[in-house]
């Protein structure tokens, strides 16, 4: 069982290159089984997401290689259309192929991602636009089966929540479908824009990404291609988390401003000084953060639900009282009782968080809940006295790239053992 050893107090320094966003990698990937020809994806993190999706790739039959920061999809074609039970736990968000799988092949046979650490996570919103686009789909002891008699048709479809992986599972069905697809209502997360950025490139005809109304004219097939995945944003409030909570001062390059405008004022209201330039953001940490004062999760443009845990365990030593209502996710809390084994102070009252900044907290030994969880550990860790010990790594693992050793450049005192 993997362990990071963390010892805090130590202000951290100098500047960290942010990686490729997993949540744009994930349905990028997913989309490359559609192409014909060769894709070669830059900036794809070294995650165990991304090996999972490579392994899925390499399944269903074509074959995957990575070459330094590039994962390259080449021969091979699709032959199969379901997805083992085994491969599907790996990654939950594996439920991104059905939309390609079905485009592609006309069936999937994929099993039910089933409840989360973050509560449960259904996939109604998926499997009714399926339908609407002729899909039958069926659910027996835990299998979906999706089949469409000849080619997917175009619909317009009104989503009643802008879910992310709902629009993305929609745009892959819809490129290579008859007719128009219309979704109204679709999120509008800088990685849709990602992905379809990447779509486009192969061939597909898509306006609106980014927006609350997309538009998409299927075309009869797609090519393959070369993309540079965007920036990570939660890697980048990660590192923005870790320097405001340690005291230090800090650059990040690579970021996206525009990608973090519902974080970088929550860090200005903590004290901090935020300055961009050139693809850089540098941070420099106050001598004591200030509480803030209201943060609610919503979904793009708002503040993303994936920040909470991570500027919660911030919050937790500033001065005063922060509040958080998150309204994405249910079980997005679980990080909470391990923060006040730190000695944090938090009050939870159903989806309210009401955390009393503490002087210091002080290092122990916890557990990582979930990705996010496991990450706010790490800054709660690097801002507390004396040494912390965080066990199943393998939650943080799935999401960021050489956090040990990227933190270490940084002036942290971290290991793995
Ligand atoms: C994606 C991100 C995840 C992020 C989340 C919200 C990836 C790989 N993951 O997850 O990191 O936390 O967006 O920004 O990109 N819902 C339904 N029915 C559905 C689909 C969703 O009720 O069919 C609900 C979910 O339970 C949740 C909310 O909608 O309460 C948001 O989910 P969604 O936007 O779909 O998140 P994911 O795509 O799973």
């Amino acid at each position: 069982m993997k362990k990071l050893i963390i010892d805090g107090g130590f202000p951290l320094g100098g500047s960290v290159k942010l990686q490729g966003a997993k949540n744009s990698a994930l349905p990028i990937l997913a989309a490359t089984i559609l192409c014909d020809g060769e894709c070669c994806i830059d900036s794809c993190p070294r995650l165990s997401d991304c090996d999972a999706s490579m392994d899925i790739i390499r399944y269903l039959g074509r074959g995957v290689r990575r070459e330094d920061n590039c994962v390259i999809i080449g021969d091979g074609s699709i032959s199969r259309y379901d997805i083992p039970e085994s491969l599907m736990r790996e990654m939950r968000s594996s439920i991104i192929f059905l939309g390609a799988l079905i485009a592609k092949t006309g069936h999937a046979s994929v099993s039910f991602p089933g409840g989360c650490e973050l509560g449960p996570r259904p996939i109604d919103l998926h499997i009714s636009a399926f339908r609407q686009m002729g899909v039958t789909v069926s659910e027996n002891h835990g299998l979906i089966d999706c089949t469409v008699r000849g080619k997917l048709k175009g619909a317009t479809i009104s989503l009643p929540f802008p879910s992310v992986g709902a629009t993305e599972n929609i745009i892959l069905a819809a490129v290579t479908a008859k007719g128009t697809t219309v979704i109204s209502n679709a999120a509008r997360e800088p990685e849709i824009t990602d992905l379809v950025c990447f779509l486009v490139n192969c061939g597909a005809r898509i306006c609106g990404a980014g927006e609350s109304t997309i538009t998409i004219e299927g075309v009869e097939r797609l090519d393959g291609t070369y993309h540079r995945i965007i920036p990570d944003r939660i890697e980048a409030v990660t590192y923005m988390s870790a320097v405001a909570a340690s005291g230090g001062s800090a650059e990040l390059r690579g970021a996206v401003p525009e990608h973090l405008r519902a974080v970088v004022p929550i860090f200005e209201e903590m004290g901090c000084n935020i300055v961009s330039h050139d693809g850089i953001i540098r941070l420099t940490a106050p001598k004591r953060l200030g509480a803030v004062k209201y943060i609610r999760t919503m979904p793009y443009p708002g503040f993303p639900t994936d920040a909470q845990a991570i500027v919660m365990a911030v919050a937790t030593v500033c001065g005063g009282t922060s509040i958080f209502v998150e309204t994405i996710f249910s079980g997005r809390y679980r990080h909470v009782d391990e923060l006040r084994r730190m000695g944090a102070n938090i009050k939870i009252e159903d989806r309210v968080a009401i955390v009393e900044g503490v002087n210091s907290l002080s290092g122990t030994s916890v557990d990582s809940t979930d990705l996010r969880g496991g990450a706010a550990l790490i800054v709660a860790a690097l801002a507390a006295e004396g040494r912390t010990e965080i066990s199943s790594v393998h939650h943080i693992d799935r999401g960021y790239e050489n956090i040990e050793n990227k933190l270490s450049s940084m002036g942290a005192k971290i290991k793995r053992v």
